[in-house]
């Protein structure tokens, strides 16, 4: 197959949406729907890509990545006009190109390629059997199933609006026939655009060789205008995910309430728990257990450790670490091999060394904490001054006492140990114990004096 040149359009503002963000810029299943798009085209290492912007052009032009180059369409006349633009800008587009709608999360690579691959003469195009075909084009073929034309819904008689053939969005086209055809379309319709639609028609009438490619898989063909469409493209999404990562040997013990970006690898032997969401780049290995009720984002767990009810995001969790539940772990914090985020633990750019354990109800922020080490419960890294942060240092098996509050910038040296309660302000040298609270003392008879009617003590029957 000789390289294709690719256009996508993507200049619509998606009024359906109700959205000041541009349609096609929509997130779902991990990627923009614009970014599904691109990628399924990549697949075909296209000769070049261009994608027709207009609305939020700012924003989708920043959205591309390198291999797609920009086209402004100033103002939106329709899909017919957007591709006259793309190729009024590319004069050494010759060969076949493939027209894509930006508004088409679920198509898939193999579908694009095989549409390329069985493309002859002037046009082929997709078509599909819509169990509600509402909203698209209807194909019209003739007596013989030969592909006449393209009917918009809004243009549609009676009879031609209970066709179940519509038309996809996703064309080849020989570039000379294509380019010819888009001098001779009209705004003479419903909508009063200038319809990519209507080339169909006049190739047919030029006599020349039209074809369609019926889709297998209609749900792959959706388009989306609306917010229903795009949770629909979500969920469509989500099942390809969850069945890949089935595929791959993960087991995911209930599909149903579990969400997994199209972006997520997970490696075999891994289990996904219930009420779980994996986001954007986030890795899980071998023999991990994550969930129940976990949600990752841009994370990465290590063989065989265990994450319960966590939210991580930008988080490196370790072979055979444990977190959870109630944790977070923010941006910033990785845990070695056998380290321990526990309950009501939050962490924040923290490095945790091999087999150091943070077990209860702390805040680690911008720290580094050597190896064997544990931090007990309710300690505080105080990183911030109101102005600043700062870092902590902790060594290699230290003793943080519960409930220490550990000053930053501060240092706690190799097996060094801090007394429960203490505020520690200043560094403690390695294999001292740092003690930083008021001592204790107790007040013999206090209460028989202030209190003369309890006898002992005895405070049963106070009303406070
Ligand atoms: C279009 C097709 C319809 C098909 C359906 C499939 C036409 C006239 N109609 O209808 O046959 O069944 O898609 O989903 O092509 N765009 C531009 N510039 C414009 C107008 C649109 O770049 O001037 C872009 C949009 O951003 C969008 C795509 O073209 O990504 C399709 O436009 P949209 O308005 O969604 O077309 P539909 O009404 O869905
Ligand atoms: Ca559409």
């Amino acid at each position: 197959m000789s390289p294709v040149f690719v256009i996508v359009l993507a200049a619509g503002e998606g009024t359906r949406m109700r959205s000041t963000t541009p349609k096609v810029l929509h997130e779902v299943g991990g990627r923009t729907m614009l970014g599904h798009v691109l990628l399924a085209a990549a697949s075909l290492q296209p000769a070049r890509t261009l994608v027709v912007v207009g609305h939020g052009r700012d924003a989708v032009t920043a959205s591309l990545p390198d291999t797609a180059s920009a086209v402004i369409q100033a103002e939106q006349r329709g899909t017919g006009h957007a591709v006259r633009v793309a190729l009024e800008s590319a004069p050494d587009a010759v060969g076949t190109v493939l027209v894509l709608y930006g508004d088409m999360p679920l198509l898939r690579a193999d579908t694009v390629r095989g549409l390329c691959e069985g493309h002859r003469g002037a046009a082929t195009l997709l078509t599909a059997r819509m169990p509600d075909p509402t909203g698209y084009g209807r194909i019209i073929r003739d007596d013989l199933g030969n592909v006449r034309a393209i009917v918009e819904e809004a243009d549609a008689d009676d009879t031609q609006r209970v066709i179940d053939e519509i038309n996809v969005g996703v064309y080849a086209f020989d570039a000379g026939a294509l380019r010819n055809a888009l001098t001779r379309i009209s705004t003479d319709n419903a909508q009063g655009e200038e319809y990519l639609t209507d080339v169909i028609a006049l190739l047919v009438s030029d006599g020349e060789v039209v074809r369609a490619s019926l889709a297998a898989d209609h749900r792959e063909m959706l388009g989306v205008n609306d917010r229903a469409q795009l949770a629909e493209a979500g969920a469509a999404l989500n099942d390809r995910a969850i069945r890949a990562l089935q595929r791959g040997g993960t087991t995911v013990t209930d599909p149903r309430t579990t969400w997994v970006d199209s972006t997520v690898v997970c490696a075999p032997d891994s289990v996904i728990e219930p009420f779980t969401i994996l986001k954007g780049q986030t890795r899980v290995g071998s023999g991990a257990v994550v969930g129940p009720y976990s949600t990752l984002t841009d994370s990465t767990i290590g063989e065989a450790a265990s994450v319960v009810a966590a939210t991580c995001v930008g988080a490196d969790v370790g072979p055979e670490a444990s977190v959870g539940p109630y944790t977070y772990l923010r941006p910033g914090t990785r845990l070695g091999r056998g380290a321990k985020a526990g309950g009501f633990v939050e962490m924040k750019n923290a490095d945790v060394g091999d087999g150091s354990k943070v077990p209860h109800l702390s805040y680690v922020g911008d720290a580094t904490i050597g190896r064997r080490s544990n931090i007990g419960a309710a300690t505080v890294f105080v990183n911030y001054d109101g102005e600043n942060k700062h870092h902590t240092t902790v060594g290699d098996d230290v003793r943080v006492g519960s409930d220490t509050m550990l000053v930053a910038p501060v240092t706690i040296g190799d097996t060094a140990y801090t007394a429960a309660g203490s505020v520690i302000t200043t560094d403690v040298p390695p294999g001292a114990l740092g003690v930083g609270r008021a001592r204790q003392r107790n007040i013999e008879g206090w209460v028989q004096r202030r209190r003369e009617s309890t006898a002992d003590g005895d405070t049963r029957g106070d009303d406070e």
